[in-house]
């Protein structure tokens, strides 16, 4: 039996989605258990490309059972739309299981996040839009909250929801006089009805995920965001709302960490990041363009020019750390190829002290400068590399600085998107 988990260790964006795809063969049940369809997980194989969003990448192969665990938000139409999408590019959709004790992001979540990401100007967080940090805002205060389970009691959700949508109104009309009314009784029919078509799906997933540790399946959780995206320990508040790092497992899925006996952190072989707060090793001249064109960093669920740096070894050792990772996994080290020489952060200088932690604050992360150290390029085209002796030497150089200042060994490294652009150390 085994029981791993694959995490992003830096801003997102890490290529979790390639290497959940390339691990499922070999598990029965994959589990999504945060985030929701903020996340873009593209997966390519036999030529197709696949970009999920709420579905674990189990989904793709029909013998596993993909759930869909309580720490998720949920959005019921971006949800179905997602699963037509898959049928449509012939996927046989295997067992899929949605927890009843996930929250649902409704309409207002969406307007609730359009006025107050407004409202903060140039401060604003730059969501994904998607309604899910107001989701989990409810959720977290418990009042305005309406878990999947609460669907399927018509009489409880209609007088929920009508009091809710009451209230949420008062609010935007307060941020927004000129901001659509919501209907409740609109909200109600159309919920209703999204709510019948994945009932048959819809379940207690903690209790299936404990039979089933029981009973000796293997099992992968597929994290989604980044380590340093993490509510609690990423660089609050320019972060998504749950716990990203390795620790989200437990409250997202009620399975303890300690069933979990390998965690993978997927980095980039560079940095990346979308939306707002410091990122010290970003790249604004031609260097973090050509990164960005040579890895085609534009966001797969916005469309945004994702902000391209060096390897940053003290935002990713940190995230590392926080999560517990046994080993990690170097994506994307093909884009680096044409690069006369590169560079990894070993260290920040704030205020003119020297320091290998990762500040707390974000005030210190926007004053940190990167200490460098720079290393030879290699000049060579590596996507066709199999093993790990091919590869140059200035590459395994690169890959063996990655594992020293992380401190974690590279176990996977990843040159390109394809299921067998894969090397295994
Ligand atoms: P995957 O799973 C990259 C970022 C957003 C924004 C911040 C908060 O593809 O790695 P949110 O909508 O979650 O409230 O936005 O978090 N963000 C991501 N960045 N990849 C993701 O997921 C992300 N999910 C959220 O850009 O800065
Ligand atoms: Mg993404």
């Amino acid at each position: 039996m085994a029981v791993t988990a694959v995490v992003g260790l830096q801003w997102g964006d890490e290529a979790k989605g390639k290497i959940v795809d390339l691990l499922t063969d070999r598990y029965e049940i994959v589990v999504r258990y945060l985030g929701g369809n903020n996340a873009g997980h593209t997966v390519m194989f036999g030529g197709q490309t696949y970009k999920l969003s709420l579905l674990p990448a189990g989904i793709l192969r029909p013998n596993v059972t993909s759930v869909i665990a309580n720490g998720v938000v949920i959005n019921p139409a971006a949800l179905l739309k997602e699963i037509q999408s898959i049928v449509d590019q012939g996927v046989e959709i295997g067992d899929l299981l949605i927890s009843d004790r996930a929250h649902v992001i409704f309409p207002y979540h969406l307007v609730e996040e359009a006025v107050l990401e407004k409202s903060r100007g140039d401060q604003a967080i730059g969501t994904t839009m998607r309604g899910i940090g107001t989701c989990y805002r409810d959720k977290i205060g418990r009042t305005h909250a309406i878990r999947v389970g609460d669907l399927y009691r018509p009489e409880f959700f209609r007088e929920r929801l009508r009091d809710i949508v009451a209230q949420k109104n008062t609010l935007i009309q307060a941020f927004d006089p000129g901001a659509e009314v919501l209907d409740a009784a609109k909200i109600y029919d159309e919920y209703s009805r999204l709510a019948d078509q994945i009932a048959h799906r819809v379940t207690d997933t903690t209790a299936f995920l404990h039979k089933a540790l029981k009973q000796g399946k293997n099992m992968l959780f597929e994290g989604a965001q980044g380590s340093l995206l993490d509510i609690d320990h990423g660089t609050f508040p320019f972060v998504t709302s749950s716990n990203s790092s390795g620790c989200g497992i437990h409250p997202g899925s009620g399975v303890p960490e300690r069933a979990i006996d390998r965690m993978i952190g997927v980095v980039k072989a560079y940095t990346t990041r979308v939306g707002g707060g410091a990122c010290p090793t970003e790249l604004m001249d031609e260097t973090g363009q050509h990164i960005r064109d040579e890895g085609h960093e534009y966001g797969t669920v916005t469309g945004r020019p994702r902000r391209c740096g060096w390897f940053d070894a003290v935002a990713t050792g940190y995230g590392a750390r926080i999560s517990g990772v046994d080993c990690i996994a170097v994506m994307l080290l093909d884009v680096l190829s044409k690069l006369d020489e590169l560079k990894i952060c070993e260290a920040y200088e704030i205020d003119g002290e020297r320091t290998t932690d990762f500040p707390s604050h974000i005030l210190d992360l926007e004053k940190a400068r990167p200490v460098y150290r720079t290393l030879p390029g290699w000049k060579k085209d590596i996507t066709g590399v199999r093993k790990l002796e091919d590869f140059p030497k200035e590459a395994r150089a690169y890959m063996d600085a990655i594992a020293e200042l992380v401190e974690r060994p590279v176990d996977i490294v990843s040159i390109g998107p394809d299921r067998e652009q894969t090397v295994f150390a």
